[in-house]
């Protein structure tokens, strides 16, 4: 199969990369990424000498480069997005134009051939706050920042491509990821990286909102698993039930690095900040029969011990355009922060 992997320089895209290379020896991936500020070559360095791996830097937006890049692709896994919460909230544009009209050039492109697979790499941030029990993929959709209403649209978009067209989509929605390669502006690979320079661990209001942390491998696992198995026209949340808040995971990446309590700080909070997400993975268990395997603390050691040893990756992005992302995003903040929540 010859698969066109879009946003794959990113944090997920190049961990799948990596994966299908190694895991499915009758795949070939060709992957179309703009290189912006959260996709760097380098993440696919070690891959560029297996003649099945073929990269393209080009923007999703850009329906020449797309349909060039997906001439003879059997199947597209769509990873290209806009993705950081804050950032859209201070500029939604781009989120707009890659998250929605990205998805609408890729679907043009691939309706002009018969092939086996549209996977539409779709969020958890859909569903919006989700204050008790877990959502399903029948729930209704009420994104609340411009990161997930961008991704709904972009989505839904695809969904009626199947509808309308008889597309082959397939959308999965995915837990907070995490794990090696992560871009050091979401919260566990900048808490992990801030507290190895001894720098302020910046908690965003109290503290007490939770996540579903699924380690990077295991979704890339899941996403392997439903190229091969799903039926067009289908949904699936991918979650690992392992739910914390961010002072519990502050507190085991303090442990993990070795780190002073005292770099924790309260911040002004999100505004619009999703309180909780949280998953029913029953289908996926049921239909595709994925599960995930990773503990949240066997997977944040293994995360803390890739950012241990590649320093250089990370040094290399924070002295660049991220300082002065993170003076306007975090400056005035921890300026005013307080020691508790
Ligand atoms: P990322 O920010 O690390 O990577 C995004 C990649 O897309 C980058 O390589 C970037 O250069 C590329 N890109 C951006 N705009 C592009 C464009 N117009 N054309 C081509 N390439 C473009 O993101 P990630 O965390 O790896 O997320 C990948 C996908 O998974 C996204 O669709 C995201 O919405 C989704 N997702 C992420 C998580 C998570 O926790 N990280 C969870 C659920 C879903
Ligand atoms: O749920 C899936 C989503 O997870 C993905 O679709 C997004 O692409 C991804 O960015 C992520 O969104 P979140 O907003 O949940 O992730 P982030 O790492 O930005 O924040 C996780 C939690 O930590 C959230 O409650 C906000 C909080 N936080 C984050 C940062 C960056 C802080 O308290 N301080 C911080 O500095």
């Amino acid at each position: 199969m010859r698969l066109l992997v879009t946003g794959g320089a990113g944090f997920i895209g190049s961990n799948f990369a990596r994966m299908a290379l190694k895991t499915m020896p009758d795949w070939e991936l060709t992957v179309l990424d703009k290189l912006t500020y959260a996709g760097r070559k380098e993440n696919l360095e070690d891959l560029d000498s297996d003649p099945r791996f073929k990269f393209i830097r080009g923007d999703i937006c850009d329906e020449k480069a797309v349909s060039e890049a997906m001439e003879g692709c059997d199947a597209v896994v769509n990873f290209a997005a806009e993705t950081h919460v804050d950032r859209s909230i201070d500029d939604s544009a781009s989120f707009v134009r890659t998250d929605v009209e990205g998805v609408r050039v890729l679907l043009e492109a691939f309706r002009k051939e018969e092939r086996q697979l549209f996977l539409q790499i779709s969020t958890d941030e859909v569903y919006g706050s989700v204050e008790k029990g877990n959502s399903v993929e029948t729930d209704q959709l009420a994104p609340r920042s411009p990161y997930a209403a961008s991704k709904a649209g972009g989505e839904l978009l695809a969904m009626s491509y199947w509808t309308t067209y008889g597309v082959p989509v397939t959308v999965t929605r995915a837990s907070n990821n995490y794990g090696p390669f992560q871009y050091p502006e979401k919260l566990i690979p900048l808490f992990i990286t801030n507290a190895m320079n001894g720098e302020p661990l910046p908690l965003y209001g109290d503290g007490l909102n939770r996540r579903d942390w699924l380690f990077v491998e295991d979704n890339c696992r899941a996403l392997i698993m439903i190229i091969e198995k799903s039926e067009p026209g289908r949904i699936y949340n991918i979650g690992a039930g392992q739910e914390h808040t961010n002072r519990e995971v502050t507190s085991s990446i303090l442990e993990i690095t070795g780190a002073d309590r005292n770099l924790v700080r309260y911040i002004e909070d999100r505004p619009g900040h999703d309180r909780r997400y949280a998953l029913n993975v029953s289908l996926i268990e049921n239909e595709i029969g994925w599960k995930a395997e990773t503990s949240f603390e066997e997977g944040l050691r293994k995360t803390a011990g890739w950012y241990r040893g590649n320093r250089t990756w990370w040094q290399k992005i924070k002295s660049g355009e991220f300082r002065e992302y993170y003076l306007s995003m975090y400056g005035d903040r921890l300026t005013n922060s307080r020691e508790s929540g």
